[in-house]
């Protein structure tokens, strides 16, 4: 008697982890499927737990010769889907998601709700920066809730010149943190700034479109 019943809960068990294992693969397939750029450093010593499309603006500030991102309304804006499962299992989208949400955007006059079509994702979040300039990624739509203060530790130049930097930043130690370690931002699509503005501009500030893939760590 005894020994049927731990025979039915061993194959119970046994269903479950085979159950939850589709999950842990795909993930860490994922993981190493991860854009790169030299002088970005690897992803293989943290574990993946979201990729996020960023979808928003870059703000800049004119200081009579460039646009900066130096004040508390500057920096970036966006709000953060959860692309995990779609790019998990559409792993060739990796490199074109980004564009085609941006241009989605912008036909939709930076309408996010009606740009968020084919596949719709599921909002996780927002992508800001504090009044310390420190870019936060607040997860508050998951479960459980994650957020990364973040430090930019690595910037690369994007493959395409109107694109802003591939970076990599991990958590800046102030206390804030909590579930993640570390973002790449990478397969951006625009968000640069003009490049240059006049004296009589000082001070003007301009939102530029971008997106962009989060790649957050645990
Ligand atoms: C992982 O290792 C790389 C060096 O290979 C290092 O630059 C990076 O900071 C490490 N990441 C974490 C989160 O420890
Ligand atoms: C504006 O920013 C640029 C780039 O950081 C810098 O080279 C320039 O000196 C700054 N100009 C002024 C007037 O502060
Ligand atoms: C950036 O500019 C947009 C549009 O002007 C504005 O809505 C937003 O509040 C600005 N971002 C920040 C961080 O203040």
């Amino acid at each position: 008697m005894s020994a049927i019943l731990y025979t039915m809960l061993s194959l119970a068990g046994l269903l479950q982890s085979v159950h939850g294992l589709p999950y842990q693969t795909s993930i860490q397939e994922l993981q190493s499927k991860q854009p790169l750029l030299d002088g970005l450093p690897s992803n293989t010593n943290i574990t993946l737990r979201y990729v996020a499309l960023g979808v928003g603006v870059q703000n800049y500030t004119c200081n009579g010769t460039s646009y900066v991102q130096t004040q508390s309304s500057d920096g970036a804006l966006a709000t953060l889907y959860d692309a995990t499962s779609y790019l998990a299992s559409n792993p060739s989208a990796i490199g074109s998601l980004s564009i085609e949400r941006l241009e989605a955007y912008e036909e939709s006059q930076h309408c996010e709700e009606s740009s968020n079509r084919e596949p719709q994702l599921p909002t996780l979040g927002e992508h800001f920066f504090t009044s310390d300039m420190v870019p936060t990624f607040d997860i508050f739509e998951a479960e459980p809730t994650r957020k990364l203060s973040a430090a930019k530790i690595q910037a690369v130049k994007a493959p395409v010149s109107d694109a802003v930097s591939w970076l990599y930043l991990v958590d800046c130690d102030d206390g804030t943190s909590d579930g993640l370690e570390a973002a790449y931002r990478v397969e951006t699509a625009k968000g640069v700034a003009p490049s240059s503005c006049t004296s009589e501009e000082t001070g003007s500030q301009v939102a530029i479109a971008y997106a962009a893939q989060y790649w957050l760590y645990e």
